[in-house]
């Protein structure tokens, strides 16, 4: 399916950000942008030392979702730097082709100003205008209260916790499932 148009929206603090699909010429940037928000996020759990990817994989990993029908990666853009990115992943399993699962990050400095609603707003209308998706779904941190308050807005309802599936220097943190259907039964 085609990619949404790019759009223009302007954030709390009246920084005006592109977004629109990624292309494989955004693989250095983007890389270079989840290398940066990854660390300084306590709620995405993979350390620096496991981002392993390397430029030409990220070309390939962008090119996975303009391949595949059911899976759609938008970047956010703010003087000519990605800053964010939002990406729904289609199952590749046919009996879960209607399902995709999303992740999404923003470097710190953008944080809080709208964008995180905007990328998902995006996707969900992406999303329900696909005609093979009608269910997506997120995992999250239970203690990543902005991102949570940002589902529930959303439309994301919960499906339960797994208690202590994260595992940190000795803390455990629960893990909480989301979905929302795009399409009804
Ligand atoms: C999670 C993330 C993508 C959200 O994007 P964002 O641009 O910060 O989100 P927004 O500003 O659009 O929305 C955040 C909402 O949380 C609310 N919020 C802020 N702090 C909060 C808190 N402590 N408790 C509850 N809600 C809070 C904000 O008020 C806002 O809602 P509003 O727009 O209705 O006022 C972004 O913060 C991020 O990249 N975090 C680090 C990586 C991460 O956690 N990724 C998600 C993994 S599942």
């Amino acid at each position: 399916m085609q990619p949404p148009p790019p759009f223009e929206i302007q954030l709390k603090n009246g920084q005006v950000v592109t977004v629109r699909s990624a292309t494989p010429d955004d693989a250095e940037h983007l890389l270079l942008t989840i290398k940066n928000y990854i660390p300084d996020s306590e709620f995405i759990p993979k350390l620096s030392e496991e981002i392993s990817m390397t430029t030409p994989q990220c070309e390939e990993w962008i090119q996975s979702f303009i391949q595949n029908e059911n899976s759609m990666l938008l970047v956010a853009e703010h003087q000519q730097r990605i800053i964010g990115n939002i990406d729904l992943t289609g199952s590749r399993r046919k009996l879960m082709q209607h399902t995709a699962v999303i992740g999404m990050g923003i470097l710190s400095e953008y944080r809080n100003g709208g964008l995180g609603t905007a990328l998902m707003d995006a996707i969900i209308k992406w999303a329900r205008a696909n005609p093979i998706l009608e269910l997506i779904w997120l995992q999250v941190y239970a203690q990543n209260h902005v991102a949570i308050s940002l589902y529930h807005k959303m439309g994301f309802v919960d499906h339960g916790i797994i208690p202590g599936f994260f595992k940190h220097q000795n803390q455990y943190y629960d893990n909480l499932t989301m979905s929302m259907r795009v399409k009804e039964f």
